[in-house]
């Protein structure tokens, strides 16, 4: 769009929201900002529409003036996903005004919401309503259901229930042109052509505008049980899940790794925290595991306690604290879930979010540990994350006391490049649950198959043919 047409489009958009919901001026970080500070883009506008019908005329109006969009629900996007470029010519599309719960449909155990719903909300509206939503992660607080779904969010549940993907059941999406797709159906079986909900779905914005879904509920666990193990390796912690899989069965909700490290950036930086067994050098790794369901709780306590007792006797744990209470396991899942914070609080840091066969994790983190330690001396390794699902949070610090700025610098491509090279030979994938956003896309680019990334260009071509929608995030047409 030439500068001519800016004030045309300003005006239109604010005919469709309202003046008061076009941010040009003042203070508009909290849009244009990342929620790791990596960029600092500046937009054109922040536009912030309240229903379905005006997203889609914001939508229509951008397209004819060939002007960009970047679709953001809570931006706490790790993979710079949701913030717009340093153009001036991209508008923060924000769904945070559209945030209400359309209702619940106790019989077909669904809840349809708008995108802009945080997370937290709609699980407390799902309890209240006496239902479990289980999409659980630290940024809950502020992280929405769109984005969830844009970004096929995990966290710390899906070894029992999934991907954000795997809770969805139906979606209303505006599209690049303006049209709206109303897929809220709430429909468990539906082989009516090609599965467009699931196309949306991890799309990052880059596909169509999701501005309400159906997600699934589940009944309430009657018991939820909580322990975190000292274990003496990474392997042990690798036997234990298979020992938990096998003894606890659907019951397994739970199983999240800690590396030494990455506990003692939160005994430092939030010193008014629980850390069970920070202090022993000893002890190399922690696991979380929780065990919920709708047994008893004498009853599901004994055969966990059972689980801990024979991982003693196979050595698999050395040391272990079980919560006697909610308030308790909800003080150590806040310690594991405060590791992104503290970790921020230390410095800028490069992250990986990897996955690899849970089978082949200790070998690969014993490979790569050595590698990168011979080619970055002193290279501080943050290491946690979701074990149950094989999906490592292989996170890299620069050496103690170094500036961060200049280490990422100088170190951020090596260190990439040596760690998903080794990711790529244990037949892993280098994004396993953030996303590919606008950081990892030489990345998509190096490791996804040649056949695929021409089957993606050649659906964002059909779908988006004037690439308003996220462009450059994920795929460079
Ligand atoms: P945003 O950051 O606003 O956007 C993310 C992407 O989705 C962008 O590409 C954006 O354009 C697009 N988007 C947003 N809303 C829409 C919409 N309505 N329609 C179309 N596109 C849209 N992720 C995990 O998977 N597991 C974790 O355990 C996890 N833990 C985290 C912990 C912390 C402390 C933080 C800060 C982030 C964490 N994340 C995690 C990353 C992040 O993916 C999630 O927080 C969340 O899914 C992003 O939601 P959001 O509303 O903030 O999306
Ligand atoms: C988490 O699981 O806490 C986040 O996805 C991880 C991160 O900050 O790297
Ligand atoms: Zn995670």
């Amino acid at each position: 769009m030439n500068d001519d047409e800016t004030p045309g489009l300003l005006d239109a958009l604010r005919r469709i929201v309202g003046a008061n919901h076009v941010l040009t001026e003042g203070d508009l970080s909290a849009w244009e900002q990342d929620w790791r500070r990596r960029v600092r883009g500046k937009a054109l506008a922040v536009v912030r529409p309240a229903s379905t019908a005006e997203v889609a005329a914001v939508v229509k109006a951008c397209a004819a003036a060939g002007t960009p969009i970047v679709p953001q629900g809570g931006n706490t996007s790790m993979a710079v996903g949701g913030v717009p470029d340093d153009s001036g010519r991209e508008i923060v599309l924000s769904l945070q005004r559209m945030n209400a719960v359309r209702g619940i449909d106790q019989a077909n155990l669904t809840v349809t919401v708008e995108a802009g719903c945080v997370l937290q909300v709609l699980q407390q509206t799902a309890e209240q309503a006496g239902f479990l939503f289980p999409l659980s992660l630290a940024a809950e607080g502020s992280c929405t259901i769109g984005g969830n779904l844009a970004t096929n969010a995990g966290g710390t549940q899906v070894v029992r229930y999934g991907n954000a993907r795997d809770l969805c059941l139906g979606l209303e999406v505006v599209t690049p042109h303006g049209e709206i797709w109303e897929g809220t159906t709430g429909l468990r079986k539906d082989n009516t052509g090609y599965d467009l909900r699931d196309l949306m779905i991890g799309s990052e914005g880059t596909l169509g505008i999701i501005t309400a879904a159906t997600m699934k509920l589940y009944p309430l666990p009657a018991a939820t049980l909580t322990a975190w193990a000292a274990v003496p390796s990474l392997q042990h912690a690798v036997t234990l899940l298979g020992m938990a899989h096998q003894r606890l069965g659907a019951a397994l909700t739970g199983f999240e790794v800690m590396g030494r490290f990455a506990l003692s950036l939160v005994g430092r930086h939030m010193p008014q925290l629980r850390v069970p067994f920070v202090e022993n050098e000893d002890v190399p790794y922690c696991v979380l595991l929780e065990n919920s369901d709708s047994e008893s709780e004498d009853h599901a306590r004994s055969r966990f306690e059972a689980l801990l007792e024979a991982a003693f006797d196979d050595g698999c744990v050395s040391d272990a604290v079980v919560a006697e209470n909610l308030s308790q396991s909800h003080q150590l899942w806040h310690a594991r879930e405060s590791i992104p914070l503290a970790q921020a609080e230390e410095g800028l840091n490069i992250k990986h979010d990897i996955s690899i066969a849970v089978s082949r994790i200790p070998a690969f983190v014993a490979e790569t540990d050595a590698l990168l330690q011979r080619e970055v001396p002193g290279v501080r390794l943050v290491n946690f994350g979701h074990l149950g699902d094989g999906n490592l949070h292989y996170n890299v610090q620069a050496p103690e006391g170094g500036d961060d700025r200049s280490f990422l610098a100088d170190h951020e491509q090596r260190i990439n490049t040596l760690v998903y090279d080794a990711v790529e030979k244990f037949g892993g994938s280098f994004s396993a649950e953030h996303g590919i956003g606008a950081l990892k896309v030489d990345e998509l680019e190096k490791h996804k198959p040649a056949a695929a990334l021409e089957m993606m260009r050649a659906i964002k071509r059909a779908i988006d043919p004037k690439n308003i929608l996220n462009p450059g995030r994920v795929l460079r047409l």
